[in-house]
C-alpha cells in the first residue's frame, strides 16, 4: 500500500482505495488541487495500489490469454482477490470500471458521497476475467467510450464524488446549484472585463436587483437546459413560474406537460368595480 496524504484523515474522511497497475498515473491526481488539500485536511483520503503486488508469482505478471483464443490479456481474478483482501479496511462500495457498466452521472456520485470507503478496480489489456463480478458491488462506466484503461475514470469518479463531501469545495451552495445537481444545466456566468470584443454582460447582471438577478438566471437555465438537455426537464422540479418562462422561450403550451412542467400560474383577474346603485327613495 502507498499511503497518498499526510496523515490526517480522521473517522470522517471518505476514503478511496484504487487497485491498478499503474498507481504512479493516479498519484500526482491525489496529491494536487482541492482533492490534494482535502486529503491533507482529513476529508478525503486516497491510497493506491498496485495490483501486481499481489500477481502471487516472481515475474509480477497479473494477467494471461482468454479461454477460447483471441487478441489480448485478461487480468486473472485471483490476483483482484488478494488485492481486495489487503486492502487497509473492507471498502462499503467495490466499484469494476468497464465500458460495459451502469452509467455514471450525477445522481450516482451523489449516492456515492454518503459511502465511507470506496475501492475503484482499473482495468488494462482486454480488462479482468468475468469472474471478477462477484468481487464487486456494480460495475461503472463513464462513458459510451473505450478507454486504455481504467484510470482516468476513476480520476473522474473521485473528482466528482469527492467535491460532494462537506467542506471539500468550501461553499456547498455553490454545488448545489450546479448543473445536473439542481436539475437543471448551469445558467452562464460572466466576469470582467465588462466589456470584451464587442462582447457584453447582459444588462440584469449589473443592476443589483437580486430577485430579477434570480429570474434572469433560472430562466437562462431554462433556455440551455431546453435547447442541449430537454431530456433533463421532467426530472427538474418545474414550478408554474418556470412554465411562464418556458412559454416565452417559445415552447407550445400542450408540450408543457411533456416536459413535466405544472400549469403556469393563472393571471390575477382584474376586478370591475360594481357601479353603486343610487339608492331609491323609500
Ligand atoms: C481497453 S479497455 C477494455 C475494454 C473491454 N474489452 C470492452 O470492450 O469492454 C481496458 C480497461 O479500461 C477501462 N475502461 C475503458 N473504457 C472505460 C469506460 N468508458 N468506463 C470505465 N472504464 C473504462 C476498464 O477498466 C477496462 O477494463
Amino acid at each position: 500500500m502507498t499511503p497518498e496524504a499526510p496523515g490526517h484523515a480522521g473517522g470522517d474522511a471518505l476514503h478511496f482505495s484504487v487497485l491498478t497497475l499503474f498507481p504512479e498515473l493516479l498519484r500526482p491526481f491525489t496529491q494536487e488541487a482541492l482533492l490534494g488539500r482535502a486529503a491533507a485536511n482529513g476529508l478525503l483520503k486516497f491510497d493506491l495500489h498496485d495490483l501486481r503486488e499481489h500477481a502471487g508469482n516472481r515475474w509480477r505478471k497479473v494477467d494471461d490469454t482468454p479461454y477460447g483464443g483471441g487478441a489480448g490479456m485478461v487480468i486473472r481474478v485471483d490476483v483482484v482477490e488478494r488485492a481486495l483482501a489487503a486492502l487497509p479496511s473492507t471498502p462499503d462500495e467495490v466499484i469494476l470500471l468497464t465500458p460495459a457498466g451502469q452509467r455514471f452521472d450525477q445522481r450516482l456520485a451523489e449516492e456515492l458521497a454518503g459511502r465511507q470507503h470506496i475501492a475503484l478496480l482499473c482495468g488494462r489489456y482486454e480488462g479482468f476475467d468475468a469472474r471478477v463480478e462477484g468481487l464487486v458491488t456494480r460495475e461503472v462506466s463513464i462513458g459510451d467510450y473505450v478507454m486504455m484503461g481504467g484510470e482516468a475514470a476513476a480520476a473522474c469518479i473521485m473528482e466528482a464524488v469527492g467535491r460532494l463531501r462537506p467542506g471539500v469545495i468550501g461553499d456547498e451552495e455553490s454545488w448545489r446549484a450546479d448543473s445536473y445537481s439542481s436539475g437543471l444545466l448551469d445558467y452562464p456566468e460572466y466576469t470582467r472585463p465588462a466589456e470584451w470584443q464587442g462582447h457584453g454582460v447582459p444588462q440584469v447582471l449589473m443592476g443589483g436587483n437580486h430577485a430579477a438577478i434570480t429570474r434572469w438566471r433560472r430562466d437562462r437555465a431554462l433556455e440551455r437546459t431546453l435547447a442541449r438537455r430537454p431530456d433533463l426537464l421532467p426530472g427538474a422540479g418545474l414550478t408554474p413560474e418556470d412554465s411562464s418562462a418556458l412559454l416565452t422561450l417559445g415552447v407550445d403550451a400542450d408540450a408543457l406537460a411533456g416536459h413535466g412542467a405544472p400549469p403556469p400560474p393563472t393571471p390575477k383577474r382584474k376586478r370591475t368595480r360594481r357601479p353603486k346603485t343610487p339608492q331609491e327613495p323609500v
